[in-house]
Parts: structure tokens; sequence; C-alpha cells
């Protein structure tokens, strides 16, 4: 039996490909959304063969607001809508007055606009079923500001603190809105930027599997609504709410110059 339909977007790479794999695991039928036509149809046709559940491709460029506002629509045309995950998203390197804007103001419309407005396109959906979770990717970079990625950690910022008031609103309805905080996760993330994975230690990498399990449990316990993955980065954002916010910028600039 079908557990509903889960919807993920960010679906064929790292996190977002984890997702699929364990909602489907869990007997959800997929509804993937990324931008490459080919792998998202592989993608489908591997996670329906291996667990047994229905799997289709959107394609979209959820940085546009026509693809979005057409994904918003399907959500809001799908009475089995139990799990939306808002994944897809990329990041960057590079003092702000030095990059390309355009790739900039995309970032913030993937990382906020679009999940906002699918947020919104799922909630009628959820609430009239009294069941689901809208799961918001995004990061421990949302706890910090940094040197030379001054816009992907204020879209992870804003986020974390739009799943937490949305939550807020959702309280006692049976639908859950989750925030989720990965620290560095081995994904194409970082080749896709050029930032060589050996410039963080070993120990500071988790995997997209341990990280979506993390997630699923924080759901499966009802909370807690801003889910960390990992001990050790529990413990970082505790430190981080303690030491004076000027003294990430120091260590984030003297960080950025070195490299
Ligand atoms: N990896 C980390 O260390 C880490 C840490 C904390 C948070 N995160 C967050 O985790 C999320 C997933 O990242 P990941 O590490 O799994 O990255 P990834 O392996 O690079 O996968 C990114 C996925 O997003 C899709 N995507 C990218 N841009 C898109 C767009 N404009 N429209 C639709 N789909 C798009 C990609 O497919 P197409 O290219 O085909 O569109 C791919 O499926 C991101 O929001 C990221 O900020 C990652």
């Amino acid at each position: 039996m079908s557990r509903g339909l889960a919807v993920v977007t960010g679906a064929t790479a790292g996190i977002g490909r984890e997702f699929a794999e364990q909602l489907a695991g869990r007997g959800h039928d997929l509804l993937l959304v990324a931008r490459d036509r080919e792998r998202l149809a592989g993608a489908a046709a591997d996670l329906a063969t291996a667990h047994g559940v229905e799997a289709e491709g959107f394609d979209a460029d959820l940085s546009r607001e026509d693809d979005v506002v057409r994904l918003a629509d399907r959500l809001a045309r799908s009475p089995r809508l139990a799990v939306l995950v808002n994944n897809a998203g990329f990041g960057s390197r590079g003092k702000l007055a030095e990059i390309e804007v355009e790739r900039q103001a995309a970032m913030i419309r993937l990382h906020a606009l679009a999940p906002m407005r699918l947020t919104r396109a799922a909630l009628p959906v959820l609430l009239g079923n009294r069941a689901g979770a809208v799961v918001n990717v995004s990061s421990i970079a949302g706890f910090v500001y940094s040197a030379g990625n001054a816009n992907y950690c204020a879209t992870k910022a804003y986020l974390t603190t739009f799943s937490e008031g949305v939550a807020a609103e959702l309280h006692g309805t049976g639908v859950q809105v989750q925030a989720l905080c990965p620290g560095f996760t081995r994904t194409e993330f970082h080749g896709r930027i050029g930032t060589p994975v050996e410039r963080h230690p070993d120990f500071a990498w988790m995997s997209a599997r341990a990280v979506v399990a993390h997630s699923l449990r924080c759901l499966d316990r009802g909370g807690p609504v801003v889910c960390v993955p990992g001990l050790g980065y529990r413990l970082l954002v505790g430190a981080i709410r303690l030491v004076p916010r000027s003294l990430i910028g120091w260590v984030t600039r003297r960080r950025y110059d070195r490299v």
C-alpha cells in the first residue's frame, strides 16, 4: 500500500537522491524534481524498480518563477501529497563585490522563494489530510555568516527561520515542518563549485544516508523543528550560539584569506 506521494526537489543527486531512496523504502510514491531530464528519468526508473513504488520525473529549474509556479500548481492538485522535501540548492564561493550577481539572485530564488511558494502550495493539501511533512533542507551555514559565502549563509538563515515560523503556525494540526541543517555532506555539491574536499578534515564529513536517516527519525519523533544531524554539529551549533557574533566574522575572514 502506498503511503502517499513524496515530492523531492533536487532528487537526482546527493541529499535529495537519498531522500527519494529512503522515502521510497518507506513505501511512498515519488515525484522527483531537477533540471536534467535524462538523469531524472534514470532515477525514477531505478527507484520504481528497486522499491516497487510509482516514480515520476518533473523537470524544472526552480530558480525560475514560471517553473516554480508549474510545480506549485501540481502540488496543489495532488490530494495524496504526504511529504514535500525542498532540497534543491547549490553553493558558491567568492566575495560579493567580485562574483556574478545573476547567480546570486538565482540562489535567493532557489533557496528562499521556491521553498516558500512550494510550502504554501502544499499546506492546504496536507492540512486537509491532517497529516504530512515539509522538510526544508537548510544548512549549518544558516547559523553563521561568512566571508566568501555571504549570500549562501543568508539564504539558509531565511530558510531555517521561515520553517520555524510556519511550524509554529501549524502546531496541533498534524502537519510538520522541519528545517534540516546538515554540516559537510559527501555529495556533488562541493565538486560543482570546485571546492577541494580535502580542505576539510575527514571527521567533518557525513554521508547523505546518515543525514537523511536523521531527518526522518526527527519527523518520526515529532521534532525538533530545527534538525541538525551529527552530535559534533549539534555541539557546534550550541557553541556558535554562545560566542559573540563578531568572532564569527573574524574566523571566517581569516579562513577565506588563507585559501
Ligand atoms: N553537501 C553539503 O555539504 C551540504 C551541507 C548543508 C546543506 N546542503 C544543502 O543540501 C541541499 C542539497 O545539496 P547536495 O549537497 O545534495 O547537492 P548536489 O549533490 O549538488 O545535488 C543538488 C541537486 O539539486 C538539483 N538542482 C540544482 N539546481 C537546481 C535548480 N535550479 N532547479 C532544480 N533542481 C536543481 C540538482 O540537479 P540538476 O543539476 O539536474 O538540476 C541535484 O539534483 C542544498 O540545498 C544544499 O544547500 C548541502
